[in-house]
């Protein structure tokens, strides 16, 4: 079921200091910023030869990164993104094996356009995971 990983998120809270950092000080491959207000995040897309990496500042108000670079100052990962050929078989699935999928339980389309859906840091050790179908 579980595929590639599509993404890493970074929450930011200085989105041109951190792409700079990844731009000048690793050599990376960085985007120019992208406003995305439906999902109230501002993204650069840097890209690794084996997957990406997105670092996430705050858009507006309500943010959903907001609550957590307030709980994590310096920023910090906020999820990770697994591909499925199936979101709602995989989410069934996970669903049957007792994990709690955020928000309505349906797949939205997320940042890339493609359908979506976000499962419980408790359920994944942890880790605010991303299921992306591809
Ligand atoms: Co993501």
């Amino acid at each position: 079921m579980i595929g590639r990983l599509n993404h890493v998120a970074i929450a930011v809270r200085d989105l041109a200091s951190a792409t700079a950092l990844y731009r000048d000080t690793m050599g990376a491959k960085v985007s120019a910023p992208i406003a995305q207000p439906a999902h109230g995040v501002t993204v650069v897309f840097i890209e690794l030869p084996n997957t990406k990496i997105e670092l996430l500042e705050p858009l507006g108000e309500g943010s959903p990164i907001a609550k957590f670079l307030e709980r994590n100052a310096d920023g910090g990962m906020h999820h990770i993104c697994y591909e499925v050929d199936d979101i709602i078989a995989a989410r069934d699935r996970l669903k049957a094996g007792g994990a709690r999928v955020l928000g309505d339980g349906e797949p939205k389309i997320g940042a890339h356009g493609k359908p979506v859906l976000f499962l419980h840091p408790k359920d994944f050790n942890g880790t605010l995971i991303e299921l992306e179908q591809v």
